[in-house]
């Protein structure tokens, strides 16, 4: 079983992070999509989509990557660090993927450290985020997800 991640973590790194916790010791490719550069996923068994959210929504770059390179029919999975509300981050992201024909595994999400406008003023909110905690639940749920294929 193959896995790509394709992603997009320029904040602060939270969302590489929690990637290079489910990627160790695992068959994973982390593909960083900031470049704009194209790739060839049909090679992949499942594919993973993961960024911070900026504005609600997983980041524009990886959106854009999904829609030009996921092959239709594909497994994939969600993967993404915020600092608001839990839970409705990867809506759009799991339209696209939905639009593509895709068999959606589930997604995994958890705090991640921001300075964004006024948190930048009392030093920012979710200091140490993702935590080892949160970094134990995301190899987990890797886990969990490959160990049903
Ligand atoms: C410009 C900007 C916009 C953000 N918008 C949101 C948001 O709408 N909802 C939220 O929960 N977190 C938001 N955040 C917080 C980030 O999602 C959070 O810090 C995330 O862990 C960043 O991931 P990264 O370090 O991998 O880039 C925002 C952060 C930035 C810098």
């Amino acid at each position: 079983m193959r896995t790509a991640i394709c992603y997009h973590s320029t904040h602060h790194g939270n969302t590489q992070k929690v990637l290079e916790a489910m990627a160790q010791g695992n068959d994973v490719d982390l593909i960083d999509v900031a470049g704009g550069e194209d790739a060839d996923l049909d090679a992949y068994d499942v594919i993973g989509f993961a960024s911070g959210i900026y504005g609600f929504a997983f980041d524009e770059s990886v959106m854009e990557f999904l829609r030009k390179n996921l092959p239709r029919g594909k497994k994939v999975f969600f993967v993404y660090t915020y600092s608001g509300i839990r839970g409705t981050g990867a809506k759009k992201i799991r339209e696209a993927a939905e639009e593509k024909g895709a068999s959606i595994l589930g997604e995994y999400s958890c705090h991640g450290f921001t300075t964004v406008g006024p948190f930048k003023l009392g030093g920012g909110v979710f200091k140490g985020h993702p935590d080892q905690k949160e970094l134990d639940g995301a190899k987990a749920f890797y886990q969990s997800i490959m160990g049903q294929q």
